[in-house]
């Protein structure tokens, strides 16, 4: 067990580069298993989520190994068995994105009911309806799920009830494969899927969005190899732009597509943060801190909306707001748990449900213990760490690890006092 030692009070200042994004790479590394040939992903991020999953597909007999420049090298050649255990999934709830392309390439899986974040039930009854409407027979038993479809996959029209990231994905990726057209409506629309289909067409795939929330693709026989450039980490980018507002600093914040988070950075400007964004050098943000923080609303909604990831590191930047903000998470129904940490802090805020929450402003945030329950709330005790006087120790940092690289190390490049510690 790792522990965080934050103290805070330091205006954070200087330049940090931005990761591969988590949310992509993953389903890169699931969509690398449509092939027999090798793919390589690059701006991979240095994350413990990768490391699972690599853990997960080697398991299986593929062949995941890193190059020497960082980037990830894939031959799933062939399966040795088509099984995904209950470790894996336990460890992340993306290891289901195997079910997809593991059922389309070779016909079978089985397949552990994942757990990951504690944030809501979280289901993926959706995964399971697309895969049976492409033809898939599935079976729950066990806490597993017994997936075939011996003739192969054929085309269907999916049609979610409401917007899955992961849900989208995994249709997308078995219907590369499957026999006949493909259409899914209410498809998810973030950058990170966009970034899939790129890669998914280079392995020869034909995908198109044909409409804002529709995909089409028509399955081919084979994909081949790839070499692709994972985009930049629009939470992680998100993450240190607020590390610069709470603590009244300035960052120039690089590697990431500033149209990724124009809600974000809206809702930053709104609230009387100076924002400006950059093109050139594979793009970026610099944000800069000041007094006179204006309070804000804010609604959660699936991309191009505010993401739900933001939310709980939003918060932080709300306690330091002169007035009433509001909060109302409508993606997941249990995501504003971390709130009772900030409150150990000072904050003053009052969750009116489990979706809605109010805070008022400005308070002084004062060091304290607190404890990292999932992977947004760690970025969000540590922001309000390096807001807050004295120090504060935070415990359940591998829950950081599974998707932020380095994070201590960026911190500490932009002057932040950050220590990990063995406990
Ligand atoms: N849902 C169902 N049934 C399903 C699938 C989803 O009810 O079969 C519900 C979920 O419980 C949730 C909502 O639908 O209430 C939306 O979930 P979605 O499927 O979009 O989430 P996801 O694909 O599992 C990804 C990200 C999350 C991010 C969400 C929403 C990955 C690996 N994870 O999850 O990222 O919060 O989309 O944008 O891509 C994070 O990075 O911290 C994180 C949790």
């Amino acid at each position: 067990m790792q522990k965080f030692i934050v103290t805070g009070g330091v205006p954070l200042r200087g330049e940090v580069r931005i990761a591969g994004a988590k949310n992509a790479v993953l389903k890169m590394m699931a969509a690398a298993v449509l092939t027999d040939d090798r793919c390589v992903l690059r701006n991979v991020p240095r994350i413990s989520d990768v490391q699972i999953l690599r853990g997960a597909m080697t398991d299986i007999g593929f062949s995941v190994s890193p190059l020497e420049d960082g980037a990830l090298e894939i031959t799933a050649a062939g399966a040795d068995w088509l099984f995904v255990p209950l470790e894996a999934a336990m460890k992340m709830r993306s290891s289901f994105i195997l079910l997809g392309p593991l059922l389309s390439r070779f016909g079978r899986v089985i397949i552990s009911n994942p757990g990951g974040d504690r944030i809501g039930r979280r289901p993926v009854d959706l995964h399971v309806d697309a895969m049976r409407a492409l033809g898939a027979e599935i079976e729950y038993k066990n806490g597993y799920y017994f997936a075939q479809a011996p003739g192969g996959l054929r085309g269907a029209r999916i049609s979610f009830p409401y917007v899955t990231v992961m849900g989208t994905e995994n249709a997308m990726l078995a219907g590369t494969l499957a026999r006949g057209t493909t259409v899914i409506e209410n498809a998810a629309q973030e950058p990170e899927v966009d970034d899939l289909v790129a890669m998914l067409r280079a392995m020869g795939a034909k995908i198109e969005r044909t409409a804002p929330h529709r995909l089409e693709i028509e399955g081919v026989d084979r994909l081949h190899g790839v070499e692709h450039r994972v985009l930049g980490d629009r939470l992680e980018a998100g993450t240190f732009a607020m590390a610069a507002a709470v603590t009244g600093g300035e960052i120039t914040v690089r590697g990431v597509d500033p149209t990724h988070l124009a809600a974000f950075t809206d809702l930053l400007t709104g609230m009387g943060i100076s924002t400006e964004t950059f093109a050139e050098d594979g793009g970026g943000l610099r944000v800069r801190g000041g007094d006179g923080i204006r309070p804000a609303d804010v609604e959660t909604q699936p991309y191009p909306g505010f993401a739900t990831d933001l939310q709980a590191p939003l918060a932080v930047l709300m306690t330091q707001a002169h007035g009433i903000s509001t909060i109302h998470e409508t993606i997941y129904e249990d995501r504003l748990d971390y709130t009772m940490e900030l409150v150990k802090m000072g904050a003053v805020i009052e969750v009116l449900d489990e979706r809605h929450a109010r805070i008022a402003g400005p308070t002084a945030l004062h060091g304290r213990e607190v404890e990292i329950a999932d992977l947004r709330a760690g970025a969000t005790l540590i922001l309000a760490a390096l807001a807050a006087d004295e120090t504060s120790v935070i415990s359940g940092v591998e829950h950081v690890d599974r998707g932020y690289e380095a994070i201590e190390s960026k911190l500490v490049a932009l002057g932040a006092q950050i220590t990990r510690i063995d406990a």
